[in-house]
């Protein structure tokens, strides 16, 4: 009937108008929701953004080295202070100090020389690694600063390797390090020993490193827990070298890889600048020690083993025949001969990925 089917329509005609209206009413009650989301999430991110720029360090400052002064006279309050802890640098973020023994160490390390390595490979192996060779635990304070002094003449496929051994052991070590290496410029007879005078000199106008480590670039450890850092008295690190069968050649041997706080190295006036050409020199410096009463300490012969790649010797670097005479007399010679008599030419320092070089002209015989 008409009558009947005009009343229907009228009652669907308002039950679709209340259906669009209580559509409309819930696409705005939605619409004033999400838009007070919004606002959250933006003042949400605008806080964090704050937050960040305040709390965290400026990465550019603190990772670049101070600038390159010239050599530090002995500072007799460093001398008295001892091993140097990391401070000032990380004050910004201040992070708890990294435990006495590493959680990252794992203990003994397969070492081989027979399957050549990239500066482009080892750089992608560790990106945590900054410009000149430095790195810094990014979760703890490092308890020493450390700086590692390589005496160096063409031995380019020797530092490769070093690198891509032991970049990854310093930062499993949870150390504040830098890697140095001394490039002894032009022909003359090689003087490791003045060599390591020069990277202790120059690594203090990069950094305030309290430790300082010194390894021939030939030389790599078969086990992470042989910490490259110092010790209450000055430390021998390659005990047991392959070379050697693994075991001390004597007892007094210092050579290899050794390390020394600042306060053991200015003690002893540094290391002599007279020995040019091979052996001698690490004798010299176990004499100096010896006569101010420290001794040395070392690692067990298992934690101590290491690797040296083998080389046929090099030009220059031929038994220096002065070297019996100069041992017997180092307690007359060692006030005058060391750091306080250290005299040489930077030729050029660079920054690489890697490490460090720093060239130099350190004259001759
Ligand atoms: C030399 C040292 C050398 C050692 C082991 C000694 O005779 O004087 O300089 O490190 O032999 O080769």
């Amino acid at each position: 009937m008409p009558g009947d089917s005009t009343g229907n329509f009228n009652l669907l005609h308002r039950t679709c108008k209340l259906v669009v209206l209580l559509c409309f009413l819930h696409i705005s009650v939605t619409v004033v929701f999400y838009v007070r989301s919004l606002d959250i999430r933006f003042a949400f991110v605008q806080n964090q953004q704050s937050h960040n720029t305040s709390t965290q360090p400026n990465r550019d400052r603190s990772t670049a080295l101070p600038p390159r002064t010239e050599p530090k006279q002995a500072d007799p309050k460093k001398e008295v202070a001892g091993l140097q802890e990391s401070a000032a640098p990380q004050a910004e973020k201040k992070l708890e100090k990294c435990p006495e023994t590493s959680p990252l160490l794992v203990g003994p390390l397969r070492v081989e020389f027979n399957i050549p390595v990239s500066l482009e490979q080892i750089k992608k192996d560790n990106p945590s690694v900054r410009p000149g060779g430095r790195f810094r635990p990014a979760d703890c304070e490092a308890l020493q600063k450390v700086a590692i002094i390589i005496p160096f003449r063409k031995r380019d496929e020797h530092l490769k390797f070093w690198l891509h051994y032991l970049h990854p052991v310093l930062q499993r070590q949870q150390l504040d390090y830098g890697v140095y290496v001394i490039n002894q410029e032009g022909d003359a007879t090689f003087n490791r020993a003045k060599l390591l005078n020069v990277g202790y000199a120059e690594a203090l106008k990069d950094y305030d490193y309290g430790c300082f480590v010194f390894s021939d670039v030939d030389l790599i450890p078969m086990d992470d827990r042989n910490t490259y850092r110092c010790f209450s008295q000055p430390r021998h690190l390659s005990v047991s070298m392959d070379k050697f069968g693994f075991r001390l050649p004597y007892n007094q041997y210092f050579g290899g890889v050794s390390s020394m706080s600042q306060e053991h190295f200015l003690k002893i006036n540094g290391f002599p600048n007279n020995y040019w050409g091979w052996g001698g020199e690490d004798d010299d410096i176990y004499n100096r020690l010896a006569s101010k009463g420290m001794s040395i300490s070392r690692p067990s012969g298992d934690v101590g083993k290491c690797r040296m790649i083998r080389h046929d010797r090099d030009k220059k670097n031929e038994p220096n025949p002065q070297r019996f005479d100069r041992i017997a007399h180092t307690r007359e010679t060692m006030h005058k001969d060391g750091i306080n008599s250290l005299t040489y030419r930077v030729v050029s320092a660079e920054k690489f990925d890697l490490f460090t070089k720093i060239s130099v002209d350190v004259g001759k015989p």
